[in-house]
């Protein structure tokens, strides 16, 4: 996508030196556009821990970026005792998104017990580490197109009006390597000249929506507001939002979807509200081998202190960080919950729409459904 009139993804190898993995730093945005270099698999997991880069998207591609920067560092003798180790450290940076584990796993299976030379080998992971990238920005950009149809369907009956359209979180380019999951099929109708107006929840406590959403949504141009994370009920009673798409970050095989925490409410008051509630995926965010989501997907709990502080611009131009509850208070930080299947209008996938269950997505992957 274009900052400043220059086209950027997310991720990237430094032209000047493809041992330095490049980054926008995302903790630092809306206020500072900032490129950071990382040399090490540490610095990939600092990243991915620290959410100087996040996305269920993002993080596979980091992840893929990490086992290339594995390769680099591990010496011919032990090449795959020493990547193994570093797979396991950047699959332990972040549970819930199907996709860095995935990745992860890819770049094992292309890279372990090779007949090849160090030099060749170091090659081929960057060249896995390319090909999960460019995946990645391909799936979103067709994400896009199948979710412009189902937004056209919605413009058709609005006399003319926006369509308005309800988010959680950040599932925009930032969240991807490009275009975005939930936010792709917004710019496509946004570029395709219909007009569409989105409600970003603010997203505590790290206020993806807020910090990262608006900035996307500010710098394509698209009409926005940004409303308090329970805002959401209110506005479809009175018939403010016309349908809702969100992100995943892993959804199995019968269509529960684990999203950013907050996303199951929104989807309970759409269902209430007859308000149609899509999910949009790349296939890197499926897990073919998951079924019951309640009970099966891993939720991240992050550090207390997320929701303990806050931090933002002060009248002055500093980013400061302030308390909001009383010294003694304890907090939890759940990242993400799950949306059952019935209360899913449909997935917006790559290869087309289909019904949230076991049926319809094998109508679209069936060879990972029926294997
Ligand atoms: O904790 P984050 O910011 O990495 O959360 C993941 C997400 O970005 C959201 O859950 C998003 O809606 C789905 S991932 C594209």
């Amino acid at each position: 996508m274009n900052v400043n009139g220059k086209r950027y993804r997310t991720i990237w190898l430094k032209e000047s030196d493809p041992s330095i993995v490049q980054i926008i730093n995302q903790q630092v945005l809306p206020f500072k556009f900032e490129i950071l270099d990382l040399k090490t698999v540490e610095d990939i997991r600092r990243a991915i821990k620290d959410m100087y880069i996040r996305g269920a998207g993002l993080i596979g591609a980091a992840a893929a970026y990490g086992m290339y920067l594995a390769a680099l560092e591990a010496d011919e003798s032990n090449f795959d005792q020493q990547l193994q180790a570093s797979a396991e450290v950047l699959k332990k940076t972040r549970p819930t998104a199907s996709n860095l584990a995935r990745a992860v796993d890819i770049m094992l299976a292309k890279l372990l017990r090779s007949n090849a030379d160090l030099l060749q080998k170091r090659e081929n992971a960057r060249l896995e580490a390319q090909v999960i990238a460019d995946s990645d920005a391909d799936s979103c950009r067709n994400i896009g197109l199948h979710g412009l149809e189902a937004i056209k369907a919605i413009s058709s009956k609005r006399n003319g009006e926006a369509v308005n359209i309800l988010t959680h979180c950040n599932a925009g380019w930032l969240a991807f390597v490009d275009y975005g999951s939930a936010l792709s099929p917004v710019y496509a109708a946004f570029d395709a000249g219909i007009k569409v107006h989105v409600w970003v929840d603010e997203t505590r406590p790290r206020n993806q929506g807020a910090s990262l959403t608006a900035w996307e949504l500010c710098g394509h141009g698209v009409p926005h507001d940004l409303v308090p994370d329970n805002a959401g009920g209110h506005m479809m009673q009175h018939g403010l939002v016309d349908m809702v798409i969100t992100g995943a970050d892993r959804v199995t095989r019968k269509g529960d979807s684990a999203n950013k925490i907050g996303t199951y409410l929104k989807a309970l008051a759409a269902k209430e509200n007859n308000v149609p509630f899509y999910i949009a995926l790349p296939s890197s965010t499926f897990d073919f081998k998951m079924r019951d989501g309640i009970k099966e997907i891993p939720i991240e709990e992050r550090d207390a202190a997320e929701v303990r502080f806050m931090s933002g611009k002060t009248a002055n131009g500093l980013i400061e960080t302030v308390q909001i509850c009383p010294d003694t208070t304890p907090a939890r930080n759940w990242g993400f919950d799950v949306t059952p299947n019935r209360y899913i209008t449909g997935l917006i996938t790559e290869r087309g729409i289909c019904p949230a269950s076991e049926q319809g997505i094998s109508s679209l992957y069936p060879e990972e459904i029926n294997e």
